[in-house]
């Protein structure tokens, strides 16, 4: 090993339920890049933080199933828990599988999730986005997440699928409690409480498409349910869980990115009042407040056989982490600005904020769309916006971004 592993006689580098830092990770994200590209936890796990190797990684291909994992600490919890399955990864959706299974689901969802689906439906996100700054305007003073970055994805993704009209409210409780799983998780409780709510919503899920199969219409779940490839179609189980992804994923996400973006131009004034000269900057603003606050913080790799990072190598059976949010901030890749935002940076498509490889994001070309629609929509229709209060961050790990963004505006 290299000076350049931290190894469990040191410091702990990364702690991310210290104190603080679900408010603010970077500092950590710093620090740990500046020890090295590769970082060994005391509890085993490894942790990449360089936007070099953390692009590596996404590509190479390693295993996202720890099914046939040895003894580990989550096991641990799990049977504390009294659960025999991650819900996460003992899920069938794509996001949770390798090839053979991952190749075939993610191509049937494909076909009929395609990018010109998704351009088709500019017209009506940007009618939702004006609706919304509409109920703005009119109350002068509003929570933005609760207002705009939460329900514009929730709509979108919930019109695409077709949902019937069913109990919305305990549908967003249960998929907040679902995306925990993607969350470092350290007591049996939480486990247990996110193993129930993934049973729940995968009943509320089955008994839509039961209801779906009998009301065809020109929609995502329709298309689904009807999907084939080269004689291939989804299993029941394997349709409940890609929908449940497709669903969860759809706005538990952007609204990261919404609230998050909104807040990361009101605190660099400069760059607000760019994007109001330069509307057509919207696009790139999208690409540059992506990369500046990563929506999704992590992504986990598993090794299956050793793996070499830089001469170090991973033994059989390791969780690996790579922070896409502090890949997004590695000044060696960026340059000595890579902590300011800057609407009109040349690459900053160059991000890793929707992964890479074989289980990249499936869905960036809709966040993309929902985000450009409302940064670009937001500053044309209002002549002032800003901060009118505490911000008040969600409290995740991961999925991190802002639970509540007070903003005044006028128009
Ligand atoms: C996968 C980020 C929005 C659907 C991913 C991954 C990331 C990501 C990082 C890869 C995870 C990994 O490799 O471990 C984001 C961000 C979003 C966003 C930052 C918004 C700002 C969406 C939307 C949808 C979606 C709107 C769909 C409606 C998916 C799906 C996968 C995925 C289906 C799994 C792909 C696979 O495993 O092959 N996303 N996502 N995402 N995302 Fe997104």
């Amino acid at each position: 090993m290299t000076e350049n592993v931290v190894t469990e006689n040191d410091e702990v580098l990364f702690d991310p339920f210290a104190p603080g830092f679900t408010d603010d990770p970077y500092p950590q994200y710093r620090q740990l890049r500046e020890a090295g590209p590769v970082y060994q936890h005391p509890l085993g796990f490894w942790l990449l933080t360089q936007h070099a190797e953390v692009s590596d990684l996404l590509r190479s291909g390693l295993s996202v199933e720890d099914r046939n994992l040895g003894p580990s600490p989550m096991r641990d919890l799990r049977e504390q828990a009294g659960i025999d399955v991650d819900p996460r990864a003992g899920g069938l959706s794509m996001l949770d599988r390798d090839p053979p299974d991952h190749t075939r689901l993610r191509s049937l969802v494909s076909k009929v999730f395609t990018p010109r689906s998704i351009a088709a439906l500019e017209p009506e996100v940007t009618a939702l986005v004006d609706e919304a700054l509409d109920r703005i305007a009119e109350a002068g003073s509003v929570d933005l997440v609760e207002e705009l970055a939460f329900p514009l994805p929730f709509a979108v993704i919930s019109r695409m699928l077709g949902m019937p009209p069913v109990d919305h409210v305990r549908l967003r409780e249960l998929t907040a409690q679902l995306v925990r799983s993607l969350e470092p998780v350290n007591d049996p409780a939480t486990l247990a409480a996110i193993a129930a709510a993934d049973a729940e919503l995968s009943a509320v899920i089955a008994d839509v498409i039961a209801w779906k199969r009998d009301n065809e219409a020109d929609d995502l779940l329709t298309a689904l349910i009807a999907a084939e490839h080269d004689g291939d179609v989804l299993s029941d189980e394997e349709l409940v869980a890609q929908v449940v992804l497709l669903y969860v994923a759809g706005h538990e996400t952007t609204v990261n990115l919404i609230a998050g973006g909104v807040l990361a131009l009101l605190r660099e004034p400069d760059q607000l009042a760019l994007l109001r000269e330069r509307p057509d900057l919207a696009g790139a603003a999208t690409e540059e407040l992506l990369r500046y606050d990563s929506p999704v913080q992590l992504s986990r790799r598993i090794t299956l056989e050793p793996h070499t990072i830089l001469g170090h190598v991973i033994p059989p059976g390791s969780f690996v982490i790579a922070s896409l949010a502090s890949a997004n901030r590695d000044e060696r890749f960026w340059g000595p600005d890579a902590d300011q935002v800057r609407i009109d940076r040349p690459d900053a498509r160059r991000h890793v904020s929707f992964g890479g490889g074989p289980h990249h994001c499936l869905g960036a070309a809709l966040a993309r769309l929902e985000a450009r629609v409302a940064f670009g929509r937001l500053v044309e229709r209002f002549d002032t916006l800003a901060l009118d209060g505490e911000v008040e961050w969600n409290g995740r790990i991961n999925l991190r971004g802002p639970g509540r963004l007070p903003v005044s505006v006028t128009a």
